[in-house]
């Protein structure tokens, strides 16, 4: 699995102190807010169990399941539910956690459908932004890095399913995809 890697982006070690200092920030900004921090399943659940445990103040915690993409590498622009929340965000103040910033459009609809919930606020910190591909207005307010326009696994982003559970950010090898 580690041969596919053509190149290490981010590391462990540099997620985990980046995780650290976004966790310093949301605590602060989140005092006596009890927000509700929501993970983006899967690709985001590695990076959600960092972030989570870096918040130093009351939260509580629920998972989403959205898809986009299927297993192309293209946005289809339609995301579908495909788990929702068990917490209802009315008047709470929401932290969606997400893997990857690509078009926005993801991103987008669920700001969105939790405005229409009557969320009080709702805010993104995400792991990885690629910011050359937005075609949506999305500003994510806690950003771990600026990630080239390359596609990337590892760290809970796949490839078909697979690569989640690398422990850092890759470039997968050309001919991976060829094969
Ligand atoms: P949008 O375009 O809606 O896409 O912002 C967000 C979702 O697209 C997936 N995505 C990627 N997944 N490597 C991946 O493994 C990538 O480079 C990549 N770019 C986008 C991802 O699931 C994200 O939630
Ligand atoms: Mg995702």
């Amino acid at each position: 699995m580690n041969d596919d890697i053509e190149k290490v982006l981010y590391s462990r070690e540099e997620i985990h102190q980046v995780a650290q200092k976004l966790g310093e920030k949301i605590t602060t900004d989140y005092a006596d807010k009890d927000p509700l921090v929501v993970c983006i399943l899967k690709g985001a659940s590695l990076f959600m169990s960092d972030i989570v445990r870096e918040i130093n103040t009351y939260c509580e915690i629920d998972f989403m399941s959205v898809s986009s993409y299927g297993d192309a590498q293209v946005s289809s622009g339609a995301v579908k539910i495909i788990k929702d929340l068990d917490v209802s965000v009315e008047n709470r103040n929401v932290l969606i956690v997400e893997d990857i910033i690509d078009t926005g459009r993801t991103l987008q609809t669920l700001v969105d459908l939790f405005d229409h919930r009557h969320a009080q606020s709702v805010k993104i910190c995400t792991l990885l932004d690629k910011k050359e591909r937005r075609v949506e207005g999305v500003q994510p307010d806690y950003i771990g890095f600026d990630v080239p326009n390359e596609f990337v696994v590892g760290y809970g982003l796949d490839y078909m399913g697979h690569y989640r559970n690398l422990p850092y950010v890759g470039v997968l090898k050309p001919e991976v995809y060829s094969n």
